[in-house]
């Protein structure tokens, strides 16, 4: 391993992946074997945006690995309510913690955040609706141990996907694997990103963008049902127009695959009816669980391998700035933009914080 922050999942080579894994694999077999391994090391939770399964299982993983940790849940708890800016909030707590895991309402904190970092490693718990690369290391953990491979696989994703950060991060890493087909079922307005959309058309996959779950479900080997992401919207008659849009049942999935995986990143609202919670391919819990070991497996390589941190792309436009409200350059006003352009397009250009793209 030669990561020293994990930011995007593209930040991790295919062959750390497969570290990655079969060290989960491993702690699952053996854990007593690990529980020591990160004995008399720190880390600090940094929660910015609230959260369950992820802040927990960071803490349970590191708990399990013998490590300590510290944090908060809710900033209100920390200097932050005094007016704190993020940059002073890492410098100091990076003196203290030995790894830092950050989850923030705008897209690029975590990549702020990791600038701040010189010692140590720092990992995205999630960035606004931007990218989530630890659940996908859980997505990507449940579905090679559920279906034992992560080509040829036909996936569908349903719900608020312009605003769900898990999609975000899944789909580029599925673009990563062989013959992979992506369904996209979404209503209109909460539709897959276009700068998305265009990296898997670069990439040569095949997509199909449909609002109808019912016509979708029989193609699919797994289906990524998401939550209508209430908090991104700037309206709540926006968000009543949305909500409950997609609720899947068991009547719905008598015309899926007998081995379709059921998964969803949790929580639901009420996307996914309890009747289905007992059919053998709903593996949503079991993959909240599965999303411990892999970050049990992330943390003990962070902090026992040496570590490099990731280059930053080419900087070009050096006196642009970014014009999306929800990235952080626009509320940090000490962060300097940064602009490289797409390898295989440089008439594209994009926010190396929030990964807006430009055309020019
Ligand atoms: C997701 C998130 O926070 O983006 N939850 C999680 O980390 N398991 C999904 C969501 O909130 O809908």
């Amino acid at each position: 391993m030669f990561i020293r922050h994990l930011v995007d999942f593209n930040d991790l080579s295919l062959a750390e992946w497969d570290i990655l894994f079969d060290t989960a694999r491993d702690i699952m077999d053996n854990p007593s074997k690990y529980m020591k391994s990160c004995e008399g090391r720190i880390m600090a939770t940094l929660f910015f945006e609230p959260s369950t399964r992820t802040m927990f299982s960071f803490q349970s993983a590191m708990l399990r690995l013998g490590g300590q940790i510290i944090g908060f849940s809710e900033p209100k708890n920390s200097s932050v309510s005094k007016g704190e800016v993020l940059k002073d909030t890492i410098k100091v707590i990076s003196g203290y913690a030995d790894i830092i895991t950050i989850r923030h309402p705008l897209e690029g904190a975590a990549f702020a955040a990791a600038q701040e970092c010189k010692d140590t490693a720092l990992i995205n718990a999630g960035d606004g609706g931007h990218l989530h690369p630890t659940q996908t290391l859980t997505d990507l953990t449940t579905i090679r141990m559920e279906k034992g491979r992560t080509d040829d696989l036909t996936i569908g994703m349903c719900g608020d996907l312009i605003n769900g950060r898990t999609v975000h991060s899944l789909i580029k890493a599925m673009s990563h694997f062989k013959n992979i087909k992506f369904y996209f079922i979404s209503p209109a307005n909460l539709k897959v990103p276009q700068r998305l959309l265009s990296m898997l058309a670069r990439k040569g996959y095949e997509y199909t963008e449909t609002e109808s779950l019912e016509e979708a479900i029989p193609h699919l080997d797994i289906l990524y049902m998401t939550r209508i992401q209430r908090e991104r919207f700037t309206s709540e008659e926006e968000y009543n127009r949305s909500k409950g849009i997609y609720v899947l049942n068991r009547e719905k999935l008598a015309s899926a695959k007998p081995d379709m995986l059921v998964m969803h990143p949790l929580p639901r609202v009420d996307e996914i009816s309890h009747d289905v919670d007992d059919d053998e391919r709903a593996v949503y819990f079991k993959q909240a669980r599965y999303g411990m070991y892999i970050r049990m497996a992330l943390i003990y390589h962070m902090l026992n391998s040496p570590t490099e941190n990731v280059p930053l792309p080419k900087l070009t436009d050096t006196d642009a700035y970014c014009d999306n409200p929800r990235c952080i350059t626009n509320h940090e006003h000490y962060l300097k933009p940064m602009f490289a352009r797409v390898k295989s397009h440089p008439d594209i250009r994009y926010c190396v914080y929030c990964e807006k793209q430009y055309k020019n």
